[in-house]
């Protein structure tokens, strides 16, 4: 299945059942505790604090997300790690006061086992250490066996930024297997490059304010968040989101315009890599308006397409790549 085919499915299947195919929003959000639309429930962050009515209580997206700055800064693990880009989509579906947690847990499952046909036995799931109700639904309604079941703290509940919606989440691992890295399951910290999280719900219950008082929410909510690559390496059975086909093709792009191949030495394959995401993620920030600037999400791109340049001096090339990279992209 490629990219394509996945968006529709997803999209699809969550039309299917009621919600409403919401095309992405911009990557500047329409709201100042962020810089970048860094999940896919930023636009519809209204709905969920209940300032604006949603026109539908059901609604799917994919959307382009950026986290390069702010609570989710995914800059530093780029290239480094099998999963981590700064630019990519998150396909999502959300309930706006309308179906919660009971639903939302075997909707995933439903999609993940029927849909994609993932082989349950290597699916885990952890849930936040005081959700009781979550784990019974896993274990009771959906048959995930108790010991693929693990309790997380802090790790198991998303917050949107400082301030604003939250609550307590719930996500799906993807187990590429022995050779990635020891047993135990997603909450064994020596194993994140085994147990690959691909889906996280998240039961939307709170508006944090500034001073940290957490006012309940005036529905229980729905947002769940899919890395549209990350579920795509396990479909294509990859070992890494830079093998996916979208991927190596630019990779093969930025080899012809550095002249520097990628098996010569692994660091050229991390500078290589380090190209490759900061052209996606830079060419669809400009793409949304965002200009290098020695400010706020400007700066922020300033210094991602710096960081570019960086690894591209660090492979011995002095010319300008950028422009190159980007029509690579485009
Ligand atoms: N907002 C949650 C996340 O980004 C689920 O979409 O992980």
């Amino acid at each position: 299945m490629k990219a394509r085919e996945l968006r529709s499915a997803f999209t699809t299947f969550f039309e299917k059942r009621g919600h409403e195919v919401v095309p992405s929003s911009s990557l500047i959000p329409h709201d100042d505790t962020i810089l970048f639309t860094n999940a896919g429930m930023v636009p519809f962050k209204n709905y969920f604090l209940g300032i604006e009515n949603p026109p539908y209580k059901r609604a799917t997206t994919v959307q382009k997300c950026v986290r390069a700055g702010g609570k989710h800064n995914d800059l530093d693990e780029v290239g480094r790690t099998s999963r981590h880009l700064t630019f990519f989509e998150m396909m999502g579906n959300f309930s706006f006061g309308d179906y919660f947690k009971e639903d939302a847990i075997p909707l995933a499952w439903e999609f993940f086992t029927k849909v994609l046909q993932l082989d349950p036995e290597r699916l885990w799931v952890t849930v936040h250490h005081t959700d009781d109700e979550a784990a019974q639904i896993w274990e009771e309604k959906v048959g995930v066996p108790p010991d693929r079941i693990q309790r997380l703290g802090e790790d198991n509940w998303w917050r949107m930024a400082d301030t604003g919606p939250n609550g307590p989440c719930s996500e799906i691992f993807w187990d590429k297997g022995e050779k990635y890295g020891p047993p135990g399951g997603p909450e064994n910290p020596a194993s994140d490059e085994r147990y690959v999280e691909i889906w996280n719900l998240v039961f939307m219950q709170y508006d944090q304010q500034a001073d940290g008082e957490q006012i309940p929410l005036p529905k229980p909510s729905i947002d769940t968040g899919a890395g549209l690559e990350r579920v795509l390496s396990v479909i294509q059975n990859v070992d890494a989101v830079w093998e996916l086909d979208e991927f190596q093709t630019l990779l093969e792009a930025a080899e012809s315009i550095t002249g520097v191949t990628k098996d010569h030495e692994n660091s050229n394959l991390i500078s290589l890599q380090i190209l490759v995401d900061h052209a996606r993620s830079s060419s669809f920030l400009i793409s949304d308006g965002v200009i290098p600037s020695n400010e706020d999400r400007g700066y922020v791109l300033r210094r991602i397409v710096r960081r570019a340049v960086r690894h591209a001096y660090l492979l011995g090339v002095e010319k300008p790549v950028m422009s190159d990279l980007a029509d690579a992209v485009i």
